[in-house]
This record gives structure tokens, C-alpha cells and sequence, in this order.
């Protein structure tokens, strides 16, 4: 089982490298953002509840979060060879309850893959995708809220996984394959996974 968190800044690139990596490695991918977006979608109660964050950049509860991520943990996830984390966790609570959920699971987080990209291009890149795709949180005012929240509430768990020596930084900028070619290569050396394809 190798369990993945892919870490990084709001369109830093780990919907993009999350794609090659279920393919290359086998794993099942959770998207927290992506479970939050279908429940809008289909007007569930908990869409309701977490568009009235999303829309304003802001996380939405801790409590909450882990409940879900537990729940996909023990039902779409179970028996899976290991997970990819996309978006989650986001805060130092939410690290701790991943731990835990792992633990209890005997098992661990293996590596957490780190995007480093400037505010700049994130913003750029962001600004492209809601021109292209509708996005409703890619307009300037949440984007402005969402790389603000990154810094404060997100970005401490980069100092929080490089103590625990499971970090891997990654440049970010640049062309696709060219970084995922640097996420294989920062795996290889962290966990001794090799991807199936070349
Ligand atoms: P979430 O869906 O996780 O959004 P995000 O972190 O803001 O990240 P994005 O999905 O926007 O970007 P990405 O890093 O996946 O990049 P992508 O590959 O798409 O969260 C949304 C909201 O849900 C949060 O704001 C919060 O409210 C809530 N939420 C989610 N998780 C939560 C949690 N754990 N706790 C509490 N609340 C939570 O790429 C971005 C764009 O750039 C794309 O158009 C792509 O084509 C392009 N691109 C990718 N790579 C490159 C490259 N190398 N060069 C140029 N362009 C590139
Ligand atoms: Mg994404």
C-alpha cells in the first residue's frame, strides 16, 4: 500500500499531476475539492453546505473534511493498492486525522509531494481556466481569498511534513510531463516505488 499527498496551491497542478499518477501507479484518487463540487452539483444538503465556503475561497470545517474523507476511505477506497490525497489534508488538524485514519488502517502516509509554484502563475492560471471551463471559484475576488488562505492555513503543513522527512518539493512550473518526470524521480527516491509505465 503507498499512500500519496499530493500538496500544493490552489492550481499548482495537482488535478493535472493526480491524472498520471493513478495511471502510472495504480492508486485510486480522492480529490476533496472534486467530492465537494459534485455534492454542489447535484444540490446534495452537504453541497449546499460547502458551496457557501468554497464560494467565498474559504475552507470549509475541519470536522467535516475528515468525516468525508473518512467515509470514501472506508467505502470507494477500501482495498484500493493506496491512495493519492489531492487537496486534502489542508490544515494541521486535518494532517493529525489523517495520520490517525491511516494508523488505524495500519497504515501510513508514504509521501507528500509538494508543487511549488509562484502566486503569480497560480493566479494566471486560475484566471485562464475560469475563462476556459466556468469554474465558479476561479473569478479574481475568491482566487485573491484562496492563495491568502493557502498561505496562512495550508502552507505551515509544508514545515509540518518536511520535519516528519516526508516531503518532496517539487518545481511546479514548466511543462507537464517535465514535472511529473521530477515527481517519478522524487518517488523513486523517497519510497523506491517505480511507476508502471515509462
Ligand atoms: P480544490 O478543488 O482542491 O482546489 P484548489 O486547491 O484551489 O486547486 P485547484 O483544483 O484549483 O488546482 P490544482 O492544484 O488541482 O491544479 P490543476 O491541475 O487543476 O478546492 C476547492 C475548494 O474546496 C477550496 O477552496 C475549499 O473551499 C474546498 N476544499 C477542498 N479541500 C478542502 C479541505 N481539505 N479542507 C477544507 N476545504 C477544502 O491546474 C490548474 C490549471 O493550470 C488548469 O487549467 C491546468 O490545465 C493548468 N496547469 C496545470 N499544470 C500546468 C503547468 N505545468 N503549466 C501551465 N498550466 C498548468
Ligand atoms: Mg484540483
Amino acid at each position: 500500500m503507498m499512500n500519496i499527498i499530493l500538496f500544493g496551491g490552489p492550481g499548482s497542478g495537482k488535478g493535472t499531476q493526480s491524472a498520471r499518477l493513478i495511471d502510472n501507479y495504480g492508486l485510486y484518487h480522492i480529490s476533496s475539492g472534486e467530492i465537494l463540487r459534485d455534492h454542489i452539483k447535484r444540490g446534495t444538503d452537504l453541497g449546499r453546505t460547502a458551496d457557501s465556503y468554497i464560494s467565498k475561497g474559504h475552507l470549509i470545517p475541519d470536522d467535516l473534511m475528515i468525516s468525508i474523507i473518512e467515509h470514501t476511505l472506508d467505502t470507494e477506497a477500501k482495498d484500493k493498492k493506496g491512495v493519492i490525497f489531492d487537496g486534502f489534508p489542508r490544515t494541521i488538524p486535518q494532517a493529525e486525522a489523517l495520520a490517525d485514519l491511516l494508523k488505524r488502517r495500519n497504515s501510513d502516509v508514504h509521501a507528500v509531494i509538494g508543487l511549488e509554484v509562484p502566486d503569480e502563475e497560480l493566479t494566471a492560471r486560475m484566471l485562464n481556466r475560469g475563462k476556459e471551463t466556468g469554474r465558479a471559484d476561479d473569478n479574481p475576488e475568491t482566487i485573491e481569498k484562496r492563495l491568502k488562505v493557502y498561505h496562512e492555513q495550508t502552507q505551515p503543513l509544508r514545515e509540518h511534513y518536511i520535519k516528519k522527512g516526508q516531503y518532496i518539493p517539487i518545481d511546479g512550473t514548466g511543462q507537464v510531463d517535465d514535472i511529473f518526470h521530477s515527481i517519478r524521480e522524487g518517488l523513486r527516491e523517497k519510497t523506491g516505488a517505480e511507476a508502471s509505465k515509462s
